[in-house]
């Protein structure tokens, strides 16, 4: 981790700030007031980080079920488990993986993007947002009759393929993050 850098939840380098501190406390009151400060996973991470990353490596196993659910021809067990993932999905987003990409990464862009802290996790993001919104797009597509007809697909299986390569690129990518943020630097 680069030195005087913030976790969004907490910060457990030595390096830390008594500016870093500050912020930390000031930071997003509706994350602080919900989630407490000390990870579980025994790594440097807060709480927050790594209740999404269990969160997210759950949400990879159900969409893998999903996928067993379609492939056995149980469409409707299909749709309610992808829509389920999309939408919990969503939640950890808004509440743990969009503050902490406004707070660390947004101000410090573009001009830091040659280094891997920050490159790794805004390509995540991209990627992320990118999967997100097309999951949304499917799922409205599949699900319901709200877009015109010139906006829906039917090659089905294309579109689902290339989202669940999509989702498991973002989802190894999140991984990949956690570790450059909160395993590489306290090992
Ligand atoms: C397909 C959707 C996504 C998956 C599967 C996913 C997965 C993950 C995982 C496993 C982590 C590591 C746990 C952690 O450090 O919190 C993570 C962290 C992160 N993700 Fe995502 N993510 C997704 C979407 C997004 C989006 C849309 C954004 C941008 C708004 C984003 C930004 C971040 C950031 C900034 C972190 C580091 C958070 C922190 O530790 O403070 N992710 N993600």
């Amino acid at each position: 981790m680069p030195e005087g850098m913030k976790t969004t939840f907490g910060q457990k380098s030595s390096r830390d700030t008594k500016h870093d501190r500050a912020t930390l406390r000031n930071g997003n009151p509706f994350v602080t007031l919900l989630f407490p400060v000390k990870g579980f996973l025994g790594t440097g991470a807060p709480f927050a980080a790594d209740f999404n990353l269990v969160m997210q490596l759950i949400m990879g196993a159900a969409l893998i079920a999903g996928v067993v659910f379609a492939k056995h021809k149980c469409y409707r067990a299909h749709g309610i488990c992808q829509t389920t993932v999309l939408l919990v999905n969503l939640l950890m987003i808004g509440l743990v993986m969009w503050p902490s990409f406004h707070q660390q990464l947004r101000p410090t862009l573009p001009k830091v993007l040659h280094r891997l802290y920050y490159a790794l996790a805004t390509i995540h993001a991209l990627a992320g947002i990118t999967a997100e919104a097309v999951g949304l797009y499917i799922v409205m597509v599949a699900g319901t009759n709200l877009l015109p007809q010139w906006l829906c697909f039917t090659h089905w299986k294309r579109w689902m393929r290339a989202e669940a390569v999509l989702w498991s690129i973002v989802l190894v990518g999140g991984v990949g993050t956690y570790y450059v943020w909160y395993v590489a630097p306290f090992a």
